[in-house]
């Protein structure tokens, strides 16, 4: 790999785990936040889901970059540096550096160093040109000035497989209003938003027959037991994800099978049967409904792709109401 290696993570990570999951399991109704569901096997296990006949967004997404990356290559600048949050293992990425200029860079950011070394390793080799700068770090807690800026350079930030519905609405806007101020005024932003559909099809693609959604979901609890030493049954959880149609949001539950208790850190949290650990949402968007969101945190969408079906959107946005001229280098 060329340039920069990423940050190195720190132990900091497990204390944030583990404050997270006692404060959330102190709370009515118990949470833990989505993000944990992505150390080295949650993550391949997420791998795996997207590999699903029922899990639509990523071959949908995918479609929609094939037939039209080389068009918003060219919207967003081919030699600009393109910022990816969360990058994962990256598999969509190459349809947009394919059509980057030589002097492009590539910052792919994400939480999980394994994943980002290896992703990042797999696209240098497949794009040895291209100066790529892996980042180490929790895009949701990404200080300010953490990207310097080249100037004459512009900025845009691509976030694919809709993870921004793993936000609430506001918790998007503030994340969108931060994207903003690491990019600055000339920069972009290229994101794929999941749209509202029927409801069978949204909740089969979150109970996927292989059982890998499942297995997603009870990795939390597998975690907790190896990194926190948590007392708990993962057998006595279960799976349970649904659409609830007034939040316009898929619901991730653990449903706890029986009356029990998880024992952390010296606390008891008790359980009744049928009550439920909520480990994500995954909101919904139509095209003029993400318009409006983004258009809160100062946006504006410049173009929307979307397959034939209408499943998923890849929106482009940027600071100004009309896209400026490209700047001058
Ligand atoms: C990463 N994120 C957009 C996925 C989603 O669809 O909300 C996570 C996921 N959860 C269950 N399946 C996939």
């Amino acid at each position: 790999m060329r340039n920069e290696s990423p940050t190195p993570s720190h132990d900091q990570d497990e204390d944030d785990f583990l404050c997270s999951v006692r404060e959330g399991l102190r709370q009515q109704p118990k949470t833990i936040p989505p993000k944990y569901f992505y150390d080295a096997h949650g993550s391949h296990l997420f791998d795996l889901i997207c590999t699903t006949p029922e899990y639509y967004p990523t071959r949908t997404e995918t479609a929609i970059l094939e037939r039209h990356g080389e068009e918003m290559a060219r919207m967003i600048d081919t030699s600009c540096t393109l910022i990816e949050l969360g990058s994962g293992s990256a598999t969509k990425t190459p349809l947009i550096l394919q059509h980057l200029a030589k002097d492009a860079v590539y910052v792919p950011i994400d939480i999980c160093e394994p994943h980002l070394l290896n992703s990042t390793q797999r696209l240098q080799a497949m794009f040895p040109a291209l100066k790529m700068q892996p980042l180490c770090a929790d895009y949701h807690q990404l200080p300010r000035h953490a990207l310097k800026r080249q100037a004459g350079k512009r900025q845009v930030v691509f976030f694919p497989g809709s993870t921004i519905g793993n936000c609430t609405p506001d918790e998007a806007v503030t994340l969108l209003k931060r994207v903003a101020t690491l990019v600055g005024p000339s920069g972009g932003l290229l994101i794929g938003v999941d749209a509202k559909k029927s409801i069978e099809t949204l909740n089969a693609a979150y109970n996927d027959a292989a059982g890998h959604t499942a297995a997603f979901n009870i990795n939390l609890l597998n975690r907790m037991q190896s990194e926190l030493g948590a007392h708990l049954d993962a057998d006595q959880f279960a799976h349970h994800a649904y659409y609830n149609d007034e939040h316009g949001r898929i619901e991730m539950h653990l449903v706890s099978q029986c009356e029990q208790a998880i024992k952390l850190n010296g606390e008891s949290f008790e359980f009744a049967e049928g009550e439920t650990i909520h480990t994500e949402n995954s909101y919904k968007y139509s095209a003029q409904e993400f318009k409006q969101l983004a258009r809160t945190a100062g946006w504006h969408l410049q173009s929307t792709w979307h397959d034939d079906n209408e499943l998923f959107n890849v929106h482009y946005l940027s600071q100004t109401a009309a896209e400026p001229l490209k700047l001058a280098r």
